[in-house]
This record gives C-alpha cells, structure tokens and sequence, in this order.
C-alpha cells in the first residue's frame, strides 16, 4: 500500500463512485483526468477536485469507443504526465425483466459496462507496461458474483469484467510484472445510478 499516484484516471468520473474516487484522490494532491459523456457533470467533478487540492482535466468521452478512449488516455497524459493508476467506473444499465429489454438495449449495456472496462484496461496497460508501474482497478460488484433478477445485462457485463480481470491479473503476474490490476467489489451505494438507468 505504499503506492502513491500521482495521476490517475477515472472513468464515470462525473457521478457516483467515480465522482467520491476524484474527490479521494483530489485530497491527497493527485492530477485528475475525469472521463465521462455529460459536460455538466464533469465540470462539477472538476470543481470538486480543485476543491479538495488536486488538478483537474475533464475529457468527455464515451467509453464503449475504443478509439476515444485511447485519445483520451493520449490527451490525459500529454497535459497531467504518466499514469499512474487508472479506474473503470464508467457502466449503464436496465432495469426490466429480461424478455422486455431489446437487443440493442443488451448490447448497449454490454458495450458501455465490460467493454468500456476492456477499454480502459486496453489504453492503461499499454502504457503501464513498458514502464512497468501502474495500477488498474476495476469498480466491480457483488452482482458479478451472484446474479439478481431485473438486471440480467448488467450482472451478465459485471462477470464479464470479473471474469477478464482475472485473465489479466494473472498474465501479469506471471509476466513478473509490477503492474497491478484489481477489482473493488462494491456494496449497493445510493448513487444517483437509480433515478436515471433505464426502467
Ligand atoms: N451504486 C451501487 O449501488 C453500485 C453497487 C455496486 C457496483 N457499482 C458500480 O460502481 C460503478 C459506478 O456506479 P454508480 O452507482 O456510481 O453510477 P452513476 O452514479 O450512475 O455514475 C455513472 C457514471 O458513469 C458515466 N457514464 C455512463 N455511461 C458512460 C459512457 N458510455 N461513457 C462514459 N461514461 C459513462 C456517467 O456520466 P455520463 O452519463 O455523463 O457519461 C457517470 O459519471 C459502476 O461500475 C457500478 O457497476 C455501483
């Protein structure tokens, strides 16, 4: 536990748990690169951070693109320097039984929830790697581990996210690699999530 970042990266920065993990690393003076869609969102995200003694970098950006998230990666560190950790908080859902979400909802919560997090690793690792430091932490949940009803696409992404995560873990660790990788299994948080998913 004696890793100190220095910059870090967060996406689904603007709200929730990735807004209280700015803040966090605001408090101990870290440069902060704030990824989320909503402009509004950000710029409050970034008042918190300046608030609480770190740097901000807002970059709107929606995760499930894989190109964007690497300019953002690019742009983060061009203007804060390397990156030092990065966190996956970015994730959308539905809630409904499954026979009433439609395809192109499923996919949507697939594409923003596990592969917005396969992206964000992507564009991490590939730095993290030729330095060998950095970490990765993976905002999980306990729906990863048992699944509940109403949420069958998102419980679905979160073993996804476990699932690769553990791949990678391991890979690293038998590459002897000083790059971590977690997941924070997280506890149901009232977070703002609840008045705006899809119901
Ligand atoms: N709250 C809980 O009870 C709970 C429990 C266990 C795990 N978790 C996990 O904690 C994480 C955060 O949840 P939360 O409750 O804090 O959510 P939240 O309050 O709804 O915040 C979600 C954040 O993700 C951003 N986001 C959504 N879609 C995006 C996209 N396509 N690209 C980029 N950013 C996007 C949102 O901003 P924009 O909409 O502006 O993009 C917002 O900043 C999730 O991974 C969730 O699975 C939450």
């Amino acid at each position: 536990m004696s890793f100190e970042p220095r910059v870090v990266v967060i996406t689904g920065a603007s709200a929730g748990i990735g807004r209280a993990a700015a803040r966090e690393f605001a408090s101990s003076g870290c440069r902060v690169a704030l990824l989320a869609r909503g402009d509004a969102g950000l710029a409050a995200a970034a008042d918190d951070v300046r608030a609480a003694g770190g740097e901000p970098l807002t970059i709107p950006v929606d995760v499930a693109d894989y190109a964007a998230v690497e300019a953002a990666a690019t742009r983060a560190e061009k203007v804060l320097g390397p990156i030092d950790a990065w966190v996956n908080s970015a994730f959308t859902s539905v809630f409904a039984p499954f026979e009433q979400i439609a395809a192109a909802e499923f996919r949507r919560v697939t594409e923003v929830t596990y592969l917005g997090t396969v992206h964000g690793t992507m564009a991490a690792l590939s730095r993290m790697r030729t330095r060998d430091r950095g970490a990765v932490v993976q905002v999980g949940s306990a729906l990863g581990a048992r699944s509940i009803p109403l949420q069958s696409a998102y419980c679905a992404a979160k073993h996804a996210v476990n699932g690769f995560t553990e791949s990678v873990r391991v890979e690293l660790m038998h590459e002897g690699s000083n790059v971590h990788i977690t997941l924070v299994q997280a506890p149901a948080v009232n977070t703002p999530q609840f008045s705006w998913v899809l119901s």
